[in-house]
Parts: structure tokens; C-alpha cells; sequence
């Protein structure tokens, strides 16, 4: 018998956690997100500056920081439903910087490459030193059941069969939230497919597209500044260059001298088509009344300086009109930028040829470009944008002279920021006007439905989903 007293196991020696300044960042941004509700697109790049002049940073950690919060972030509903499986409390009583780890330990697991041992370690590591070492096994511990199945093991688990409830399915395995689900579909119409992709277009990046403004700069002088392997021309607009992944837009001369910018090829199409419906009498004067920070005027400029017109870009915030006003420097014709409330206009009525009033919005055609959006968004804000809506385009009608045409665009699909704001000026506010088909002026453009109106879609044109009426005004 060993009458000796049981020999403790030597204490292991304490170890600090490694630090990994890429998970750092990424943690600092989705906190940033969830407490501030910050942006994430105003919050990487300063904290990318920042750890490339401290940490060294290289290209390599900027892409790996940014797929893990734009991922984290994009996929949340999916991963939400995964880890409340694996955790025996609800997940509202999980302190938010702790699902925050998981999160972005679940993303690393199942929307990344990288290996399920490594995942899991960094995580782990992260969680020792943002949230210390007790919390740091809870994030050890449902990781490690998070590694039991693949992404599409754990979708067969947690999300209703379509045939059950098809909006919960699409709402967790496309992870976007139920009723932006619904919302969508009524705007697409069709089957499954269709929202299917419509869905899995907005979890992708979007591509970064050019504007080459007409007269100042063009498609052929940004495609040999980006170099042959880098660009391609746009898919619709011949204004348009598509860099690739990577490509910086900043480093290019014409955009730095604003002879061309970046914009989203539906945006172009928009500013577009408004330019080119053809006019009776004159066609000197133009309008864009909400014009911030500046995309389409600055297209609108350089076409209105081609034909000898001048451009009003009018903007409520200053500071926004101050982003309009960077947006057109050196533009070639005349114009002028003022800070002015859409609503309640300091200009004549019937005083343009053309008008754009491109509409504050919920902009839920552009929610892969925001990752966060669509958790923030609310079903009551799209009725609640409704009436600034309806006097933004009522005010545009007025703004237009007895023929003239007034361009409503919005960066939503949602059937109650598009056509119902349209039939309902057109019904009630006592300006005459009639629709004008705009498909014949997006040229080449496919799939662009049954008209008078058109609905762009990031999965069938691979813009954001802008909408565009034109409307001239009879009376
Ligand atoms: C969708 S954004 C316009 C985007 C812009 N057309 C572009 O392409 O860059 C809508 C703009 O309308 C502005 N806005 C909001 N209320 C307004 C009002 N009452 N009058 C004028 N502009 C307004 C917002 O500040 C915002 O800059």
C-alpha cells in the first residue's frame, strides 16, 4: 500500500496569450459595429492605416482582417442560429464581446479556409486576451462542438426544411433577416431560384467599378492605367471599368484628378438614361436634388457639359453638399452646388429640363456593400421614408418645365419606395405627369421586366438593385 500523500500534478506554467493583430482588428471593428453602430466601412480603414504604420501590416493582413468582419458581419444570421445550438443559454444572455469571438471564430470555421485546429486556437487565443482566461474556455468549449459539421451540416440542422417555411430556410441559410427575405421576394417575384441568388449576391463582395466621366477621361485610358490583367470593361455602361479584386482605385491618376471616380454601373445607368430621353424645346438647364455625396452629378456635370447645359446639384446636409462640390471640381461645363432642402425648394417652379432625384431610401439594393445593414434596418423604416419620399418627387415635378423629364431613383426594390411612391404623386399631389418607358434607354441591358419602369438586381446585372422611373411632366 503507498501510504504516501497523492503527489500534486505540477501547476502548468502560466502562458500569456499571443496576440494576433489581425484578430485584434477585426474583434475592434465588430465591437465598434455592435456598441457604436459604427460602419463598417468608415471603421476598417483607419484601423488598417493604423496597424500598417504600427504592426506592419501587410496586404495579405489587410485582406485577411477585412473578410473576417465584412464575413462575420454578412453571415451573422447564420452563425447566430449555429452557435445558439451549441449554447445552453439564449443568445441575448450571452454578453455581446463574447459572441462577437464566436462569431468570428464560427466564421473562420465554416466561411473560411482555414484549418478547424487553427480557427479554433486563435479564437481561443483572441478570447484569453479581449475577455480573459474563464471566458476564454466558454469560447473553446462551443467551438469545438461548432467543428462537428461542415457549413452545410450545420444549415441541415438549424434552418426549417424550404417546404416547411421557405422565408425561415432562405432567412438562416442565406442570413439575411426574415422579413428583408419577404420583402425581397415580393419585389422579385418568381420561384425559389431566383431569391436564392438574389440572396447569395448580397453575401458577395461587389466588384469596384470605375466611372470614366464623359470628356474627361475614358474607359480605354483607365484600362491601360490599371494595366490589362486588372480591368475590364463594364458589362452596361460605356463609361464603365470593372477592376479586380485588389485593384486600387486611389492609386489611379484620373481618379485622384476626378476626371473619373468610382460608381456602381447601376448608379451610372441611372444618371444615364435620365440624359438621354429625348427633349422638346430646350435642354439647358438640370437638376439633381438630392445630390450627395456626389456619384451621379458628377456624371450628370460631365454630360451636361458635352451639350452646353449647365447642372444645379442641390444637397440638404452641408456637409454632404461639401462632398458634391469635391465630386465636381474641374467639371468642364457650368454648374454650382447648394445646400438646400428638396422639399421646400428656393428654386422657380418649371425652372429645369431635367431633373434627378435620387431619394434617401433604405437602401436595401445596396446591402452587400454594407454588411451590417440589413441587421440594422426595420421593417417600420420603410414606411417611415415614405413621406420625404413622396415630397422629394412632388417638388422634382414642379422643379421641371411643361415637358421636361424628371428621373425618381432609389437604391431599394422595396415595391413601397418604388412604384407606390410614384403612383401615389402621380394620384394625389396635383402635378401632371405620365410615365415614359425607360427600358429603350438602358440600352443592352437584359431582363429589365415589363416596363414603364425599370429594376436593376445584383444577381441578373450585378449592380445594386437601383430602381429607376422617368416621368414627364404633361401640365
Ligand atoms: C441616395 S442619396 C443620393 C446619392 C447621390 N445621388 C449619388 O449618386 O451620390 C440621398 C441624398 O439625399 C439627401 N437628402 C435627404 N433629405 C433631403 C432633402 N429634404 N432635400 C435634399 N436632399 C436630401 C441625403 O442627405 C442624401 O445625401
Amino acid at each position: 500500500m503507498n501510504d504516501q500523500a497523492p503527489r500534486k500534478r505540477p501547476a502548468k506554467p502560466y502562458r500569456r496569450p499571443k496576440k494576433d493583430p489581425v484578430r485584434m482588428l477585426a474583434f475592434e471593428a465588430l465591437r465598434a459595429v455592435d456598441e457604436r453602430d459604427a460602419y463598417a466601412n468608415l471603421v476598417l480603414p483607419p484601423l488598417l492605416r493604423k496597424a500598417r504604420e504600427k504592426e506592419g501590416f501587410e496586404t495579405r493582413d489587410a485582406a485577411l482582417a477585412t473578410e473576417l468582419v465584412y464575413g462575420t458581419l454578412r453571415r451573422q444570421g447564420t452563425y447566430d442560429a449555429i452557435i445558439a445550438s451549441c449554447v445552453d443559454r439564449p443568445l441575448r444572455e450571452v454578453d455581446p464581446p463574447v459572441l462577437d469571438v464566436l462569431s468570428l471564430g464560427a466564421h473562420q470555421l465554416l466561411g473560411t479556409r482555414i484549418p478547424s485546429h487553427a480557427a479554433v486556437s486563435a479564437s481561443v487565443e483572441l478570447a484569453r486576451v479581449v475577455l480573459g482566461d474563464g471566458r476564454a474556455k466558454f469560447v473553446n468549449a462551443v467551438l469545438r462542438k461548432i467543428t462537428a459539421h461542415d457549413l452545410d451540416g450545420w444549415l441541415e440542422r438549424v434552418a426549417p426544411p424550404y417546404e416547411d417555411d421557405p422565408e425561415a430556410h432562405l432567412a438562416i441559410v442565406h442570413s439575411h433577416p426574415r422579413w428583408i427575405v419577404s420583402a425581397l421576394w415580393d419585389a422579385l417575384g418568381g420561384g425559389r431560384a431566383g431569391i436564392e441568388d438574389l440572396l447569395e449576391a448580397d453575401n458577395e463582395r461587389p466588384e469596384v467599378t470605375l466611372v470614366a466621366r464623359p470628356g474627361r477621361s475614358t474607359p480605354e485610358e483607365l484600362l491601360a492605367a490599371v494595366g490589362e490583367d486588372s480591368g475590364l470593361p463594364g458589362r452596361w455602361s460605356p463609361y464603365a471599368v470593372r477592376l479586380a479584386e485588389g485593384g486600387e482605385p486611389g492609386a489611379l491618376e484620373a481618379v485622384r484628378e476626378g476626371r473619373a471616380g468610382v460608381q456602381d454601373e447601376g448608379s451610372q445607368l441611372v444618371a444615364l438614361a435620365l440624359a438621354e430621353v429625348p427633349l422638346d424645346g430646350p435642354d439647358e438647364r438640370w437638376l439633381d436634388g438630392c445630390a450627395g455625396p456626389g456619384g451621379k452629378a458628377a456624371l450628370l456635370g460631365a454630360l451636361a457639359a458635352q451639350r452646353g447645359a449647365a447642372l444645379l446639384a442641390s444637397e440638404k446636409q452641408p456637409h454632404r453638399a461639401r462632398l458634391v462640390e469635391r465630386a465636381l471640381a474641374g467639371n468642364p461645363g457650368p454648374y454650382q452646388v447648394i445646400a438646400a432642402d428638396g422639399t421646400r425648394p428656393p428654386w422657380r417652379e418649371g425652372s429645369f429640363d431635367r431633373v434627378l432625384v435620387d431619394v434617401p431610401c433604405t437602401g436595401l439594393g445596396a446591402l452587400r456593400r454594407r454588411p451590417e445593414a440589413r441587421w440594422r434596418r426595420r421593417p417600420e423604416d420603410v414606411p417611415g421614408f415614405a413621406p420625404l419620399q413622396r415630397d422629394l418627387l412632388r417638388e422634382a415635378l414642379r422643379a421641371v418645365r411643361v415637358g421636361g423629364v424628371v428621373g425618381y431613383a432609389t437604391c431599394s426594390p422595396h415595391p413601397a419606395e418604388t412604384k407606390a411612391v410614384v403612383d401615389d404623386v402621380l394620384k394625389r399631389e396635383g402635378v401632371s405627369a405620365e410615365w415614359i418607358d425607360a427600358r429603350p434607354y438602358m440600352q443592352g441591358v437584359p431582363v429589365l421586366g415589363d416596363g414603364p419602369d425599370v429594376q436593376l438586381w445584383p444577381h441578373l446585372h450585378g449592380t445594386d438593385a437601383m430602381y429607376l422611373a422617368l416621368l414627364r411632366r404633361t401640365a
